[in-house]
């Protein structure tokens, strides 16, 4: 891990100002943030460790563990919210058997919220990787997680 994350930091220069994108760069190609990754890009920009897990943290972009081969968005903005999109976010924690930022055992779904994907008027919407499903009720999220485990 640590080899690969290496690579992926020789295409910065170790400015302290690139430490976002360089953890863009470690998420992207490892498909979340190993806390090696971390590590590697406080020691390439001489931050402390602590200044760099700070950043990671604070940015809701960020994941710390490997993420599931679908990942799921209930949007959770007040369009949404107040159709009922909680009943939704409950019922699939309920069928995945998970918690809202988990991921399945299996590693097939992981679960998120985000505020608003601009699609208000198809209030409540479920993503599925970049699939907006709108007007979503609780009776169509089998239906769903079938379509998305079919697109594998
Ligand atoms: S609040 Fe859900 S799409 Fe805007």
């Amino acid at each position: 891990m640590r080899e690969k994350v290496r690579e992926i930091l020789t295409a910065f220069d170790g400015d302290k100002s690139q430490v976002i994108p360089m953890l863009q760069a470690i998420q992207h190609e490892v498909g979340y943030l190993p806390e090696e990754g971390m590590e590697e890009v406080a020691s390439y920009t001489g931050l402390r460790r602590s200044k760099v897990y700070g950043t990671a943290t604070f940015y809701s972009q960020f994941y710390f563990t490997p993420q599931g081969d679908h990942e799921i968005k209930v949007c959770l903005g007040t369009a949404c919210h107040v159709k009922g999109a909680m009943n939704l976010m409950d019922t699939l924690e309920r069928e995945l058997g998970i918690r809202c930022g988990e991921t399945t055992t299996d590693n097939k779904y992981s679960l998120k919220r985000v505020n608003c994907v601009g699609s208000c008027a198809l209030a409540p919407v479920v993503m599925v990787e970049d699939h907006v499903y709108g007007r979503v009720e609780t009776k169509h999220v089998k239906g769903v997680l079938d379509k998305s485990a079919a697109s594998v």
